[in-house]
């Protein structure tokens, strides 16, 4: 059988890599088509695994599905690293979540209460214990909270592996631009390239982020709604040790990150998050209000040297959760919408997409996360609805 696959980001590298394996002995073919594997919001994303620090209200299932993701993550990039020999600077040592004013910690407050309503494991830290953590943070910092599993990846490492692990198993890259799905008897019958070319196909795994509606030739209505939403992030560099682990806070509200590699200096301090369309233009307010928030916190921030700032567009779904499961068109497989947990639901999408493409049993914490949940009647898996379309809200 012919697969293929579209959009060669983390989640579609992912789960083309665990197709090729699976169907490896079971007559199966994978193509993953992408004009630049691994350049949209994979390249750009700090990489936090961080199902317990990121958690939001109503989002119960979204937590139980990033946890099962979570707890795949270290046999996952054991196997690639060793398959590869490429490093992916996982690390699982913890985040520190840090309030910068008495208002910040309140709501951090409650997200401990929150957390452990849920039996997550979360420790609550005065602000002298949070400096003794992290000797770089401002005296000012209140207290914060420490989840001991939480961790990061290096996206661009992780997906170079991938890309290594996916050629190893025989998938074929066709580095083109998928213009449409071939409809043949009311079913996905393979993928229109940019020139014409067709590539025929039994199933078609559509995983092209915020690109995912704009494939033609498919019945209105097959694909959910998957907006755009632009996050600015910089990309800092240390010769002597500036943080332990990922530290996360909140400063007057608005929430920032840092994400320090384990091994060669790099830190990452994101993001912002703005609904303004397929707009990728980095801007001085964002990168402002990163640093200022960033400095606030780690007043020694300032003196890191510069390396790169990039934007990337993360794919919203209309309830803000992962589009996994088959679609009404029979052949056609959707894995979009994963919106601000694309690294972290990477293990996890790869088991669920290439179960649903082989016909083998799907994980059940991803049942509530199907396409069936956008139909007349159907109950979503959480009510949170999208942010508003103009505020650079982090
Ligand atoms: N998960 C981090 C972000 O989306 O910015």
């Amino acid at each position: 059988m012919e697969i293929i696959v579209i959009g060669a980001g983390i989640v579609g590298l992912a789960a083309a890599w665990r197709t090729a394996e699976r169907g490896a002995g079971r007559g199966v073919r994978v193509t993953l088509v992408d004009p630049e594997p691994a350049s949209g919001a994979t390249a750009v994303a700090a990489g936090m695994i961080t199902p317990v620090s990121e958690l939001a209200y109503g989002e119960e299932p979204l937590l139980r599905l990033n946890l099962a993701s979570r707890d795949r993550y270290d046999t996952f990039v054991a196997e690639l690293e060793e398959l590869t020999g490429t490093s992916t600077g996982y690390r699982d040592d913890g985040l520190l979540q840090v309030a910068f004013d008495a208002d910040d910690l309140a709501v951090l407050d409650d997200l401990r209460r929150f957390q452990a309503s849920l039996g997550l494991p979360v420790e609550a830290l005065t602000g002298r214990e949070c400096r003794r953590q992290e000797p770089m943070l401002a005296p000012g910092v209140r207290g914060g909270l420490l989840a001991p599993r939480d961790g990061s990846v290096d996206p661009r490492r992780l997906t170079a592996a991938l890309l290594a692990a996916c050629e190893k198993a025989g998938v074929t890259l066709v580095r083109r631009r998928a213009a449409g799905v071939v409809v043949e008897r009311d079913a996905a019958a393979g993928v229109r390239l940019e020139d014409g070319t067709v590539l025929r196909a039994g199933r078609v795994l559509l995983a092209a982020g915020p690109w995912s509606e704009d494939i033609e030739g498919l019945p209105p209505g097959t694909v959910p709604s998957v907006r755009p939403v632009k996050g600015q992030v910089i990309r800092l560099r240390t010769r002597v040790p500036f943080l332990r682990r990922c530290v996360r806070g909140l400063v007057k509200g608005s929430p920032v990150y840092l994400v320090p590699r384990a091994d060669d200096g790099e830190i990452v301090l994101g993001a912002t998050q703005e609904e303004l369309g397929f707009d990728t233009r980095v801007t001085a307010g964002g990168l402002w209000e990163l640093l200022r928030d960033a400095r606030e916190l780690l007043p020694g921030v300032t003196e890191l040297e510069f390396a790169e700032v990039t934007a990337g567009l993360r794919p919203g779904s209309p309830d803000n959760a992962p589009v996994m499961g088959h679609a009404d068109l029979p052949g056609l497989v959707l894995g979009t919408g994963h919106f601000r947990h694309g690294v972290l639901l990477a293990p996890l999408s790869a088991d669920v997409l290439s179960a649903l493409l082989l016909d083998d049993p799907v994980p059940e914490v991803a049942r509530p996360f199907s396409p069936d949940r956008f139909h007349a009647g159907s109950t979503p898996p959480r009510s949170t609805p999208p942010r508003s379309t103009t505020e650079v809200n982090r």
